[in-house]
């Protein structure tokens, strides 16, 4: 499974790439939000480089809603760099732009699925990636982690190439779970990568060898 980082943060972003565990990065307007960024410029710029930091794919969504925007929106954001992965709402109008970019050679990650149904739609469409939001799904008391294992299930029985990116990661045990449920890619927040670090008797075996080591 790959690792990708769901931030727009610059400086999360170095530390978990620093880790050297680091496939990509995924984005959305409410994580460019958050850090401020703002304006078609400053956002082309934030995108290079969050690309100059990373060797991997980096999705950048489309801000329109319409099939005409939405192309010349992703084609400029898939020139900015060749990682780009053009991130395209799961609507009527978002499929048929997924059709056309895949059609044109651009990658896209196809977001906010929340049903096997919207997942099928993605995949017929050539989306490169599906981008099923678990934490959310859990939110609304339903399990996120089965949409994974349903998808997983009929894109493997289908033959169907896109991968399944488990988003709304909300936890380290989350990332578990995407693991075991057959997610080709988890995109995680920094705090649930660290958090696969950490056990008790870690530390604790830990703090006894190297309390040993000194008598050695
Ligand atoms: O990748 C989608 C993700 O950013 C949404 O996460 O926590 O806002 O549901 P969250």
């Amino acid at each position: 499974m790959k690792f990708f980082i769901d931030t727009g943060n610059l400086t999360q972003i170095k530390e978990a790439n620093d880790l050297g565990i680091l496939d990509g990065v995924t984005t959305n307007p409410s994580l460019m939000a958050q850090v401020g960024v703002k304006g078609e410029e400053a956002i082309a710029a934030h995108y290079k480089a969050i690309c100059e930091l990373v060797e991997g794919d980096i999705s950048a969504e489309v801000l329109s809603t319409d099939f005409a925007t939405m192309v010349e929106e992703g084609k400029k954001l898939a020139a900015i760099h060749k990682n780009i992965v053009v991130k395209v709402p799961m609507i009527k109008d978002g499929i048929k732009a997924i059709k056309w970019f895949t059609d044109n050679g651009i990658r896209t990650n196809c977001t906010l699925v929340f049903s096997a149904g919207q997942a099928i739609l993605a995949a017929k469409a050539g989306a490169t990636y599906v981008s099923p939001f678990i934490g959310r799904i859990d939110d609304s008391s339903w399990d996120g982690m089965e949409l994974i294992g349903q998808i997983r299930h009929i894109y493997d029985v289908q033959g169907f190439q896109t991968q399944i990116l488990a988003a709304s990661i909300r936890n380290a045990l989350h990332i578990v779970k995407a693991a075991e449920a057959g997610a080709d890619v988890c995109t995680c927040p920094l705090d649930s990568i660290l958090g696969l670090l950490k056990h008790p008797l870690t530390d604790i075996g830990l703090a006894k060898f190297l309390e040993d080591a000194k008598k050695m």
